[in-house]
């Protein structure tokens, strides 16, 4: 077979948290949507031995060699011995539009989208479930303590209610979410605020954990907001849960001024989303005045934005 026929290819979603980062790694609940429009990609071609090469990075794994913290070599590994198959002698072409280390899902969506392209080469299928399990061994990686609901979202595909241990439930959303995504530009690894929080909460229990009740109370009251549509409210959580998110240390300067200046261009919510430290936040908009809340996000220094409705 010439070396460029391609043999299978699939992609999987970023996503966005809407309510509960955080907080969600100590039991609590979160509502996270997937994020359609940025998305990784991966493609199977015949090769010599298996490798992966990560076209963003310009870097080649060679999988039955690299190391056991190797993110692109695991999820390879894993796949492979769930299905009881030898590594193949395929190559796999992975690229994503999705930003690193900015809270929107990208080590998840990557490892989902390589899974899905073996399973597609090896004319396999495999539960959402346990897909999303072996995604999550991926994630352990990226940061020792994730609640799972990253790697739930991104196969799921879907608006998720999710609790840790849990099953994600899905809910209905009664008017569609006009939403902004904007992106401080500035990297952020999930992993550092993860443990930023955790140092946080060994040294004052008791603080952190009304912090995280609180949020929990927030998510219960924002989904009973997304079924019956009523955005102003949801709003205002959104903009009381990234004030929490402040006191639990995760917000910056940077994520502060785009929900300042969210707000103040009429947006009727605004936090971070995601890990926080940099990263994402985002914004809920009336669709009338989503074009004015981008030029004042753009100039409170967003590095890019992007609209995204989630009905
Ligand atoms: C990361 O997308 C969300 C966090 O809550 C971490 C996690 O849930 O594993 C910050």
């Amino acid at each position: 077979m010439p070396e460029q026929t391609l043999i299978a290819a699939a992609h999987a979603p970023g996503k966005i948290i809407l309510f509960g980062e955080h907080a969600v790694v100590y039991g609590r609940p979160a509502i996270a949507v997937p994020l359609s429009d940025v998305r990784a990609y991966a493609s199977v071609f015949p090769a010599k031995k298996c490798r992966v090469r990560a076209l963003d990075l310009n870097r080649t794994v060679d999988v039955g060699a690299a190391a056991d913290d190797d993110p692109f070599a695991l999820i390879v590994r894993l796949l492979c011995a769930e299905l009881g198959q030898p590594l193949p002698a395929w190559r796999l072409d992975v690229r994503s539009d999705i930003p690193i280390a900015s809270g929107l899902g990208s080590g998840a969506a990557i490892a989902t989208a390589i899974a899905r392209a073996l399973l597609a080469g090896f004319g396999a299928e495999m539960e959402p479930s346990r897909l999303s399990a072996l995604v999550y061994e991926v994630e352990k990686l990226h940061h020792g303590t994730p609640s799972g609901i990253d790697n739930n979202v991104v196969v799921y595909e879907r608006p998720i209610w999710f609790v840790r241990d849990q099953q994600p439930e899905f809910f209905s959303i009664g008017s569609p979410l006009h939403l902004l995504v904007a992106d401080t530009g500035i990297p952020s690894p999930t992993r550092h605020t993860v443990a930023a929080v955790r140092q946080g909460w060994q040294a004052n229990k008791s603080h952190y954990e009304s912090l995280f009740d609180a949020i929990a109370e927030i998510c219960h009251a924002a989904r009973d907001a997304i079924r019956s549509g009523h955005a102003p409210a949801l709003g205002q959580l959104m903009t009381q849960n990234q004030t929490l998110l402040s006191q639990i240390g995760v917000s910056s300067p940077e994520l502060d001024r785009l929900c300042r200046a969210a707000s103040v261009a009429g947006a009727l919510g605004a936090k971070l989303s995601g890990g926080g430290g940099g990263g994402n936040m985002i914004a809920l908009t009336k669709p009338e005045n989503t074009d004015s809340i981008i030029k004042a996000l753009k100039n409170a220094g967003a590095a890019r934005t992007l609209q995204v409705t989630v009905s």
